[in-house]
């Protein structure tokens, strides 16, 4: 019981919530629901004309007066049907209304959650909120509520016409209600949970659709896919099985209705023709009542109806709230900092990190300073925190304790976008979207002109390659740019960390895809690109890094030795000495592989 009230609680605080999205079109939702009052009225208003023609004009034989009403009922048909035809375009303009805002809340939040959250959520879940589960809504938004309260109106009004006429006929009519009223809380208590179901398997199927096309080159390398395909059809029969439920319970459903609705007509015309037959009823009401009873259940099988939709779109829209009200773990500072200028330099004090409360620390007790303009360079081996140090170092997580400070300010205190416009960024895995190469490197910044990507992509010798394309700045790049090698990805992310002109460039693992031809253009671009710039630069070819002021040997998350080229060589014993006489090994065989001055 109390679970049920829970429900209901929770229940009308999502209405509540929805209405907010609703609310700009709340008057032509008045507007909607006037029409509907009229709609129900005409309509339900033609069995008591007919009874008035039958009673009033047919058995006297007044000619004129049943042209009279029969122009009454023609009026009334004429109108119902302009009406429902206004307000069938007027609630589904509204409610995609209603629909566009919601998914746009949607699609923004997602955007500015903090990075962990999309490592706890698959993709294929998160457009499953985005596209179905709002889609869910939109019956519900658009002529759902509104036609709900049209049935009531309609229930109220037939009733009202047939208590008129004769209240023991109504008694008759509605001798059924009880079974309807059972079998329908039957019927909603079994498709709300069927109906949870259904869109659990929906998230599912997405999620599982998603991740196996990311990877459709590993499935099809290592023969999976018969695997994946009989596992694709594993959940695809349970998405089924949940559908197939759902319409398990209609097709009982109805039925009854069909039935209640035919053995209350059956009484009326048993009943009401013993009636007529003794003159107690006319048969003008007679026919009216046959017509009501029709007509009756029609709106009651509309709100059971009707009332599922709400269901599910109740369903839907607490998942979608669940996204809306994900709390943001990197919190932003309410006041925060204004930096003018940087100068770039970066502190790290005593900084503790793990990814989740319940993992080993991933950082431990790290600390080091990059002097503005200064080149940082962090080795160690896969898995050491490298990355993570850069992930800390935008926020895209926050760390446990220490502190890290930009410029001497605390990063924390810097509004997200203030600290994240001064780094300049290239990974190991960059990200590419679907459009040209100009729009790729601006990202759809306006501010940023054609002259200004051609002249940073000279910077770091890139235009010569980019002009080669077909339609060079405007070559269209499939989704994720996979049209290109990983090299030429790379290239096309330098121009976009450059064009920019950030005060601190970081490169993680930048240069570890392109041929070594390409790496000495590149090592010669990233050495422009490091003039006056504080440089995190991350590697495992440690040739490319010597040149570097500082260099930070980091193992399992501490940071063991930090210091120059030249000072940790000499340190007997050291990582970086051992790490240095390994690969020097492979470097003293292919001469001239060492990069350029790095
Ligand atoms: N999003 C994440 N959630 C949980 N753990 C993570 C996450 N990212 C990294 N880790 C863990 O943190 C540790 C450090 O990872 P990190 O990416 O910093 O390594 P790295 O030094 O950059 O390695 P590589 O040289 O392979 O790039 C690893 O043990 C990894 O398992
Ligand atoms: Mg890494």
């Amino acid at each position: 019981m109390s679970k049920a009230k829970d429900s209901k609680a929770v229940d009308s605080i999502l209405i509540r919530r929805l209405y907010y999205f609703f609310e700009p079109y709340k008057w032509w939702a008045v507007l909607a629901i006037g029409l509907t009052l009229s709609a129900a009225f005409l309509g339900t208003v033609r069995p008591k004309l007919t009874q008035i023609a039958v009673d009033d004009y047919i058995s006297i034989g007044d000619i004129d007066g049943l042209f009279w009403i029969i122009t009454l009922l023609g009026l009334a048909l004429a109108g119902e049907f302009i009406i429902l035809v206004a307000n069938t375009y007027i609630t589904r303009w509204f409610g995609q209304g209603a629909l566009f805002g919601l998914r746009n809340a949607v699609f923004a939040k997602i955007q500015s959650l903090h990075v962990q959250f999309f490592d706890k959520n698959p993709i294929g879940r998160l457009i499953t909120r985005t596209t179905s589960d709002i889609e869910a809504l939109s019956e519900l938004l658009s002529d759902g509520i509104v036609n709900m309260i049209g049935d009531l109106f309609r229930i109220f009004f037939i009733l009202y016409f047939m208590l008129m006429m004769s209240w023991e006929l109504t008694i008759i009519a509605i001798l059924v209600l009880p079974i309807l009223f059972y079998s329908t809380f039957w019927f909603k208590g079994k498709v709300r949970v069927a109906f949870l179901n259904v869109r659990d398997q929906i998230a599912r199927l997405n999620s599982f659709v998603q991740e196996h096309i990311n990877g459709i080159a590993i499935v099809q390398l290592f023969n999976r896919e018969q695997k994946q395909k009989d596992h694709f059809e594993s959940i695809n029969e349970e998405h089924k099985d949940a559908h197939i439920q759902t319409i398990f319970y209609f097709s009982i459903f109805w039925p009854v209705v069909e039935v209640l609705a035919s053995l209350a007509m059956a009484l009326v015309v048993w009943y009401g023709g013993a009636r007529a037959l003794m003159d107690q009823v006319t048969f003008g009401v007679l026919l009216a009542f046959i017509q009501y009873v029709r007509q009756f259940f029609n709106p009651i099988r509309g709100l059971s109806e009707k009332y599922n939709t709400l269901q599910s779109a109740l369903a839907s829209s607490e998942r979608i709230f669940d996204v809306l009200d994900t709390e943001n773990e990197v919190i932003e500072n309410p006041n925060p900092v204004k930096l003018e200028e940087v100068t770039g330099s970066i502190e790290f004090q005593n900084v503790w990190f793990r990814y989740n409360k319940e993992d080993e620390l991933i950082l431990k007790d790290v600390s080091f300073k990059a002097e503005p303009g200064q080149i940082l360079a962090i080795v160690g081996a896969t898995g050491a925190g490298k990355t993570t140090i850069i992930n800390l170092l935008l926020r895209y997580y926050d760390i446990e304790k220490g502190k890290i400070l930009l410029d001497g300010v605390d990063i924390k205190d810097l509004s997200l976008t203030d600290l994240r416009t001064r780094f300049g960024l290239v990974l190991q895995d960059n990200a590419l979207f679907s459009g040209s190469i100009l729009n790729n490197i601006t990202l759809g910044n306006n501010n940023i002109t054609r002259e200004q990507v051609i002249k940073a992509s000279k910077e770091v010798e890139c235009h010569k390659f980019i002009k080669k394309l077909p339609g060079g700045y405007d070559y269209v790049l499939n989704e994720r740019g996979a049209s290109l090698s990983m090299g030429q990805r790379q290239l096309i992310c330098f121009v976009r960390a450059m064009v920019y002109d950030p005060k601190i460039l970081i490169l993680d693992e930048a240069t570890s895809s392109v041929d070594s031809e390409t790496e000495e253009l590149v090592a010669k671009a990233c050495n422009q690109m490091m003039e006056g710039r504080t440089s995190i630069v991350i590697a495992h070819r440690l040739s490319t890094i010597q040149d570097a002021d500082r260099i930070l040997v980091m193992h399992k998350g501490e940071i063991r030795e930090n210091g120059p080229h030249k000072q940790l060589i000499r340190k007997p014993d050291g990582i970086y000495k051992k790490l240095y006489e390994l690969q020097y090994k492979d470097q003293a065989n292919i001469p001239g592989k060492s990069v350029a001055k790095l």
